[in-house]
């Protein structure tokens, strides 16, 4: 199978508890690999752009509230089946579903402080990458 990328955000409430060591061990353990990654603090603006999608959902102003409320790792993985490797990885979006091993299950403190994201699907990886990272920035 042809390698893919994914994108993936280690969220504010795991830089606060400063376990983003353990989530990049969680990654690298499960055979993905880390091809750019940096520190960013996000404006409200970028924020908002990212999640544009979600724009209408009840908790639009929340997620966006907590996704500046610190510092975040965005990074790009590579690997066999990245995307949904990744969902696998990182487990259902609430901790209370996730399966035991998973980031969310083991880190996360709910819903909204979950720890990570990732793309969703072939559609959205690439734009995803675009939003944050030159083409000079990643190195596989
Ligand atoms: S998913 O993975 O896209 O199917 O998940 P979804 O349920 O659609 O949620 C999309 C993102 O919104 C976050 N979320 C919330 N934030 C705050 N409060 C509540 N109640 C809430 N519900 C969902 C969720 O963590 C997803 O963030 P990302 O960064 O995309 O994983």
């Amino acid at each position: 199978m042809a390698l893919e990328r994914t994108f993936s955000i280690i969220k504010p409430d795991a830089t606060r508890r400063n376990i983003t060591g353990k989530i990049i061990d969680r990654i690298e353990s499960s055979g993905l690999r880390v091809i750019a990654s940096k520190r960013v603090h996000l404006t409200r603006e970028q924020a908002e752009g990212f999640y544009a999608v979600h724009r209408e959902r009840p908790f639009f102003g929340e997620l966006v509230d907590f996704m500046i409320s610190g510092p975040v790792i965005v990074q790009v993985l590579e690997g066999e089946n990245a995307i949904a490797k990744y969902r696998e990885v990182m487990g259902a979006t609430n901790p209370a579903d996730a399966e035991p091993g998973t980031i969310r299950k083991d880190f996360a403190e709910s819903i909204e402080a979950n720890s990570v994201h990732g793309s969703d699907g072939g559609d959205t990886a690439p734009n995803e990458i675009k939003y944050f990272f030159e083409d000079g920035e990643i190195v596989g």
